[in-house]
């Protein structure tokens, strides 16, 4: 058997961890292993490479993807679509591993339903994709967001300010949350969840007179729907507010790309080799169409359709609970 690999849309740290688990994955089982570079570009292009188990060695704690990620529009048109199954065919890949998020399951199911033997894997930082718990790279996201909410404590508490930080996450609050109820913050502001912005000035007042030495409101970059430039950010249209109603001194800080940087946590290593692992046993069962999650603490599948078509929920619990750990 043939088995490709490629990784698709916003790379996430832990990727490389997957293609490793699954070009090691198929070359126990005697398969062939071929890298697709740039996600469905390299399947148009034909930039298809074998790979072996050195192409994969010292690449498990890199963050990135040794085949480097694109967004490519060609591929959903018929057009794009007929180039990569000339490619496939010429190639006589028979099973492929795309590793990416929602909008690389599209791509995914539809390989699928032009015959080709496809499985998924959830790699994006934002851990918007349903049927599973978490999606690779966004254990480290959050860490990385943890590890830079800490540095931004210590000025924020040094000069008494109050610090806006957005972070990414697409159109959903799942970075957000989990910063924000692990990194202490007083405010969380994601789509899922509008609130009251006048409320957030009344609280930040509130505690600043009860002698809290500063304020960390977290804004998902997706708060607003119609973000229009940097400066109209959804982290910089929320700090200004926050400066123009309040007495505060106020700074807005932008995490950015720094998210989706960095050396894989254990968790997202775990996670990328036990679903890379999965990926390669069901392809070799002939199993196609389906989406590998963690659920419970357990490696289960899915059909990709479920997946696409399954709005991932933050738990309210979650934005509670951060309330009641943030009260005054
Ligand atoms: P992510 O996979 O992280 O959600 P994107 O939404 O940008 O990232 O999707 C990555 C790529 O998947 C797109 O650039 C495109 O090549 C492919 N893709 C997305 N949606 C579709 C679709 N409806 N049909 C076919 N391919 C798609
Ligand atoms: O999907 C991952 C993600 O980092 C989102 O959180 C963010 O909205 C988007 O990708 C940024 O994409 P780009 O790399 O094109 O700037």
């Amino acid at each position: 058997m043939k088995i490709g690999v490629l990784t698709s849309g916003g790379d996430a740290p832990g990727m490389n961890a997957a293609i490793r688990a699954v070009v090691r994955k198929a070359l126990y089982h005697g398969c062939e292993a071929f890298g697709i570079k740039r996600g469905y570009s390299g399947l148009i292009t034909g930039e298809i490479v074998p790979l072996n188990s050195r192409s994969v060695s010292d690449i498990l704690q890199k963050g990135g993807t040794i085949l480097q990620s694109a967004r490519c529009p060609e591929f959903k048109t018929p057009e794009g679509q007929a180039k990569a199954r000339e490619q496939l065919e010429k190639l006589e890949l028979n099973g492929l591993v795309v590793i990416g998020g929602d909008g690389s399951f599209q791509g995914a199911q539809l390989l699928n339903e032009l015959g080709f033997l496809t499985v998924g894997i959830p790699g994006t930082i934002d851990n918007d994709i349903g049927c599973t718990d978490y999606s690779i790279g966004f254990d480290t996201a959050v860490n990385t967001v943890l590890d830079s909410l800490n540095k931004i404590r210590d000025t924020a508490s040094s000069h008494n300010r109050v610090y806006v930080v957005e972070v990414m996450g697409k159109n959903a609050g799942f970075i957000a949350v989990g910063a924000g109820l692990t990194g202490g913050a007083e405010a969380i502001l994601i789509p899922e969840n509008p609130v009251d912005l006048d409320e957030v000035c009344r609280k930040i007042t509130e505690s600043s007179k009860l002698g809290k030495s500063h304020c960390i409101v977290l804004v998902a970059e997706g708060y607003y729907e119609d973000p229009i430039s940097a400066d109209q950010s959804s982290g910089f249209r929320v700090g200004k507010y926050l400066a123009d109603k309040t007495d505060c001194d106020t700074r807005i800080t932008v995490l950015g790309h720094i998210q989706r940087g960095g050396t894989p946590t254990f968790f997202d290593r775990k996670l990328a080799t036990l679903m890379g692992n999965k990926a390669v046993e069901m392809l070799l069962n002939g199993e196609t169409g389906q989406m590998i999650g963690m659920v419970n603490n357990r490696i289960q599948t899915f059909p990709l359709e479920q997946a696409i078509n399954t709005k991932k929920q933050v738990e309210p619990w979650e934005l509670e609970l951060t309330g009641i750990m943030s009260s005054i």
